[in-house]
């Protein structure tokens, strides 16, 4: 009897310090979804996921062609501070290399790869160490090469200009990224969304 008593208030402490970590857990593995209302709308995204991350992040991207995959990768080249108009759709070389910014950039489209030998040629895995920042399209035809940990990015058309993003995080370094990404993306679209206002202010006050 004495035992079950001393039991009791163990599993309630249990319970209670295990909680928040499981909801903290729970929302960050959570898929993040959003809505992009405009080529300049990616651009933005991909500009903010250049600013938070790190080094070394693998960027795993998926959706069918024109859904925004290069457009994204271009808004992150630019939030690395590489110049954006360099990004192009590595057609024929599969992985461009670009040193302009903050972290280095490998820019990878996998969409012409057939067979595992194919993968294995573009010498991919080589750029999962060290600080370089590996942005790969067509990213489901490499999945076998891709590191544990990534952030998997899928685009989807929606509508002439509208795309569904979907951002989750595959392990604890990419959940880190994104549960930061999550934050300053919603401080910049606060000032996106509040600046047309602050522009009609002004131009009232200049006109009065
Ligand atoms: N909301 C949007 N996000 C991204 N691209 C958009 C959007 N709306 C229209 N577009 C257009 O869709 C095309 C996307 O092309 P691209 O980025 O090369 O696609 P992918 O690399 O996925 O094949 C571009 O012409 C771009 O201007
Ligand atoms: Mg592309």
């Amino acid at each position: 009897m004495r035992s079950s008593g001393l039991k009791r208030p163990n599993v309630t402490r249990s319970a209670k310090t295990k909680q928040p970590a499981a909801r903290r857990s729970a929302t960050s593995i959570l898929p993040w979804k959003l809505v992009s209302t405009s080529h300049q709308h990616t651009d933005r995204l991909g500009q903010v996921i250049g600013r938070v991350l790190r080094g070394g992040e693998t960027i795993a991207l998926y959706g069918p062609l024109g859904a925004g995959k290069t457009a994204l990768v271009r808004g992150i080249a630019q939030g690395l501070g590489a110049s954006p108009t360099a990004i192009s759709s590595p057609t024929f070389v599969v992985i461009h290399e670009y040193y302009q910014g903050r972290l280095p950039l490998a820019h990878v489209d996998l969409y012409r790869i057939r067979t595992p030998r194919e993968l294995e040629s573009t010498g991919l895995i080589e750029y999962f160490s060290g600080q370089t920042v590996t942005a790969i399209e067509w990213a489901d035809k490499g999945l076998a090469a891709l590191p544990q940990d990534r952030i998997e990015i899928t685009l989807n058309h929606r509508a002439a200009r509208s795309r569904t993003i979907q951002l989750s995080a595959t392990g604890p370094k990419s959940d880190e990224v994104l549960s930061h990404l999550r934050k300053q993306y919603s401080k910049t679209s606060r000032v996106h969304r509040v600046s047309p206002r602050r522009a009609l202010d002004r131009e009232a006050t200049t006109r009065s």
